[in-house]
């Protein structure tokens, strides 16, 4: 058994041989997908990353090679020479790119065996996630995450290409810097030379990107890694890379214009058909107000409506005192799911319930009648006008839920997903993209009692509203917009202040001192006083847009290497203790 490739030189991959090959020699190299002995003839699917192909073992063609062959197990690493050759009719296969032709082995060299993987490298698995992950080179090699790898790079290179012809420079940013605050939790890495200092990991590179603007490097983008200790979901990972723009004299309309321009090069290299541009767009208001949150998924309707007015006049206590302790009716329309069980019904309501309702209320109209635990306390006249505003016809239900709008939008919102998604209304083929405008400035924290800017605190107010930055402060717009895919917040972004005084009074309204402001980002209120051009950006989610472009349920399935929901890597056991002195080196002692 050799195993040196002394001078073999591959000569072209796997899945790349033809039938115009038909003749000629090559040089494959790969791993074994299979091996199936026909006692005489021995057969090996070898695969590269391009591919597979079919070898042919014949004794009586080279005995070396076949009794190679014959010690050759799955994921063997081999080398094949061998010549080209039509398969005999009948035993094409149809389902492999290169099923028309097969190679006749006539030299092998195993370049390397393999235990016998923990899973079998195939596009479909059940094995479990942790096993992949623990395993993350053998799962890396199976077809849909190499795809999705592929389709990375991919749109990685797109972006590269459209951003540089519209005039941006790729600037990197450092990652060991001053912490950006964008509402997580920073990274901290423990400086040796300064002792009892941090740097933080960015959580964005916001600040950098708008001192480039300060600068006059006038546009700025970088595929950015970002760092943000936060709970982990499906669409959510410590560490995950965005792709980051920031652009000087501009507004709103330009950098969405970029934006939509971008996508269209991220669509034609991903080979799938873009919607029509420009998107459309929704208020924060209008999102919160029809779909119960901040990221619609429109391929559907099913909006929620507010019944408050109708529900406040009814006998149902629920209904009534919802309305009168300053709360809200809504409801949605469920088509087709008058015949729901009680059972059925009660999933719903569990469902609700996690989003904190106490209840769900449901109308069904069977046969022109309505049917309700909740009927006998609504007028006919009611029941008529609730079903007329929420499009309810024969066989539909009806939910409601009667809570603080916090909770009515988010239990509803909720429910019509996944009723969205059981009855069939949402076409998992389309996709929709929506903007999302206007979003409020800030947002009371009830914890910390003061106010937060949604997005962040260098995010400019509409100037219509400067004039009641402080005196109505929950009512002032920003001017900032978020881009959604079919329900997932693919980015976000705003034009920024680019006046210190103006940045002065947002962090005052944000309760923070002078001394505090100064602290944290006096170097950014320092540049604000030489020349600062007016700017804005915006940041798109890589992990997440590949993810919903290779249609895989998770980020961890578009990362090489992610971390698991606790943050740990399960192949290289990261995080980890450290040796001895590490920690004193730091000046640090570890509590746990
Ligand atoms: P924002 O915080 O909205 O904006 O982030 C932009 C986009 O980054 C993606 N994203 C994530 N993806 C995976 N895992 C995470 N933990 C995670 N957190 C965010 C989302 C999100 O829409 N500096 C601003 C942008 C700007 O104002 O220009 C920022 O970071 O897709
Ligand atoms: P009850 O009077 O508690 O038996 O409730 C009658 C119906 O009203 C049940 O279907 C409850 O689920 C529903 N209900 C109770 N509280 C609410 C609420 N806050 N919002 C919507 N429906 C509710």
């Amino acid at each position: 058994m050799s195993e040196a490739m002394g001078e073999w030189r591959r000569s072209k991959y796997c899945g790349q041989v033809t039938a115009d090959d038909e003749g000629s020699t090559v040089i494959l190299m790969g791993w074994c997908q299979k091996r199936r002995d026909h006692g005489n003839l021995i057969f090996i699917d070898l695969r590269d990353r391009e591919g597979m192909v079919q070898i042919a073992f014949n004794p009586d063609r080279s005995g070396q090679a076949h009794q190679a062959a014959e010690s050759v197990r799955s994921e063997y690493v081999i080398a094949v020479k061998g010549v080209v050759s039509k398969r005999p009719a009948g035993t094409e296969n149809p389902r492999l790119q290169t099923g028309l032709v097969e190679v006749l082995a006539d030299e092998v060299l195993i370049l390397n065996p393999s235990k016998t993987p923990p899973f079998a490298i195939e596009s479909v698995t059940d094995a479990d996630e942790s096993v992949r992950l623990r395993y993350r080179y053998l799962d890396l090699r199976r077809e849909p995450m190499l795809q999705s790898i592929r389709l990375r790079h991919k749109v990685t290179k797109a972006v590269r290409d459209h951003l540089d012809a519209n005039g941006f420079l790729e600037i990197e940013t450092p990652v060991l810097g001053k912490s950006t605050p964008e509402g997580a939790r920073d990274f901290l890495v423990p400086s040796r030379l300064n002792p009892g200092f941090f740097y933080g990991l960015p959580q964005s590179p916001q600040l950098y990107k708008q001192l480039l603007m300060v600068s006059g490097m006038e546009r700025y983008f970088q595929i950015a890694r970002c760092f943000r200790d936060e709970d982990l979901r499906a669409d959510r990972q410590p560490e995950f890379t965005q792709i980051d723009m920031e652009m000087s004299f501009v507004g709103v309309e330009q950098v969405i214009d970029i934006m939509e321009g971008m996508i269209a090069a991220i669509f034609a290299a991903a080979g799938r058909d873009l919607p029509e541009l420009p998107f459309p767009r929704i208020s924060y208001d209008d999102a919160m107000a029809r779909y119960g949150n901040d990221k619609p998924d429109v391929r559907f309707d099913m909006e929620l409506c507010d019944i408050s007015d109708i529900a406040a006049g009814s006998d149902f206590k629920v209904f009534r005192d919802a309305v009168a302790s300053g709360g809200q009716v809504k409801g949605i329309c469920a088509p087709g799911t008058a015949g729901y069980s009680r059972r059925e019904v009660d999933e719903l309501r569990e469902m609700a319930a996690i989003y904190g309702a106490r209840g769900l209320a449901h109308i069904s109209i069977e046969n022109g009648e309505f049917k309700s635990p909740i009927a006998k306390f609504l007028k006919t006249d009611d029941l008529q006008a609730i079903a007329t505003r929420l499009g309810a016809g024969e066989g539909d239900m009806m939910l409601f839920v009667a809570d603080k709008p916090s909770v009515t939008a988010a239990s509803l919102s909720h429910l019509r997903l996944q009723l969205g998604r059981r009855l069939g209304l949402l076409d998992e083929h389309k996709d929709a993209f929506i903007w999302v405008v206007d979003f409020p400035m800030f947002e009371w924290d009830e914890r910390e009692k003061r106010l937060t800017a949604i997005h962040h605190p260098f995010t400019s107010p509409r100037d219509e509203d400067l004039a009641m930055l402080e005196t109505d402060s929950l009512k002032v717009k920003a001017l900032a917009y978020d881009i959604v895919l079919n329900g997932v917040e693919l980015g976000g972004g705003s034009i920024r202040i680019h006046r210190r005084d103006v940045q002065q009074r947002i962090f005052d309204l944000m309760g923070m001192s002078v001394e505090e402001s100064r602290d944290k980002f006096g170097f950014l209120l320092d540049a604000f006083e030489y020349g600062t051009p007016p700017h804005g950006g915006i940041a798109l989610g890589l992990d997440r847009l590949i993810m919903l472009l290779s249609g895989q349920d998770s980020i961890r399935d578009c990362i090489a290497f992610p971390k698991t929901q606790s943050g740990s890597c399960l192949m290289t056991d990261a995080p980890s203790g450290v040796y001895g002195d590490q920690l004193k080196e730091l000046y640090l002692k570890s509590l746990a």
